[in-house]
């Protein structure tokens, strides 16, 4: 039984540091002409209305998006970029909508790249056909109700062999752990020169704070690890978020190291909120 829905959290921190990063890493694809795919195994509803009564339950984007909005420019390229998306589907000038990680990269695709969403809630799934409808780029997005973890393997490796896999899980269950590093070796046996990117919360649960190293012990390809704890005394809730990268590009630790000081000032909520960034070359 699903219960989770992305409403609730959307442009939370943990969602301005995941899609600040699939953008970049998608617009690093794009510096190739030769066509990519973007495959999102945990897609969500796509987009999401911050005047609806989910996003105003807890106003989780005030501590994440909303800080971005409100100063003029953010220094780093990185989240310059992300924030000049998000203005793109709010061009009156108010911050209302916010684009998910499907609607990221379906604004940025060229004519020759294809994305492919999976998305197992009855309810999300049809929500998330109907935004992805409204935008550019509708015919080369394909929206599946399946079990991304399960649906993405048949699909690996694309035709151009080129792409970007976002895994996404809500972690709800602590089974989705193991299942998604199972999805991810079983993904770069198939597709071992794909760009992969996991979301995990930093929790204060081992199963959470074991995973990124668990992930890099089990990869032997190029990966990088990013966290940002907008605090690291709540012993409850989520402190922060972080992502592990599997085939990096070169140029994504710079922008983060660039991004992650200013980013940490933006969204702190505490004097203890700090950054993680390691990355592993082979
Ligand atoms: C964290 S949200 C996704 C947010 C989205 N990736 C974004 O960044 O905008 C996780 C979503 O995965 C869906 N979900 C849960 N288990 C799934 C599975 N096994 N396969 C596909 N979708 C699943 C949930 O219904 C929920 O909508």
């Amino acid at each position: 039984m699903l219960s989770y829905r992305h409403g609730y959290h959307a442009g939370n921190h943990a969602d301005v540091l995941k899609h600040a990063v699939a953008l970049q890493i998608i617009q690093y694809l794009k510096r190739k002409e030769k066509a990519f795919a973007v495959f999102d195994t945990h897609a969500g509803a796509g987009l999401y209305d911050f005047e609806s009564s989910f996003a105003q339950k807890n106003k989780e984007y005030e501590s994440g998006i909303t800080k971005l909005w409100e100063i003029e420019k953010p220094h780093s390229a990185l989240l310059a970029d992300y924030l000049s998306l998000v203005k793109q589907f709010n061009p009156n000038g108010k911050l209302r909508y916010y684009p998910g990680s499907p609607l990221i990269a379906q604004q940025t695709i060229r004519h020759q790249d294809s994305i492919k969403l999976f998305e197992l809630h009855s309810s999300e799934a049809p929500v998330l056909s109907g935004s992805s409808q409204q935008i550019k780029n509708r015919s080369r997005t394909q929206v599946i109700e399946a079990d991304g973890l399960k649906a993405i393997l048949p699909f690996l490796p694309p035709p151009s062999r080129r792409a970007l896999t976002l895994i996404d899980p809500s972690y709800e269950q602590r089974e989705e752990y193991a299942a998604v590093s199972h999805c991810l070796s079983k993904a770069i046996k198939r597709f071992s020169g794909g760009v992969y990117v996991v979301w995990y919360p930093c929790i204060n649960k081992e199963e959470s704070s074991n995973f990124s190293s668990q992930l890099s012990r089990q990869t032997e390809h190029a990966w990088l690890n990013v966290e940002l704890h907008v605090s690291t005394q709540n012993d409850k809730g989520m402190q922060g978020s972080g992502l592990f990268v599997v085939n990096p590009p070169w140029t994504l630790a710079g922008a983060l190291n660039e991004a992650l000081p200013e980013l940490v000032k933006l969204l702190s909520t505490d004097e203890s909120a700090k950054f993680v960034l390691n990355s592993h070359a082979v």
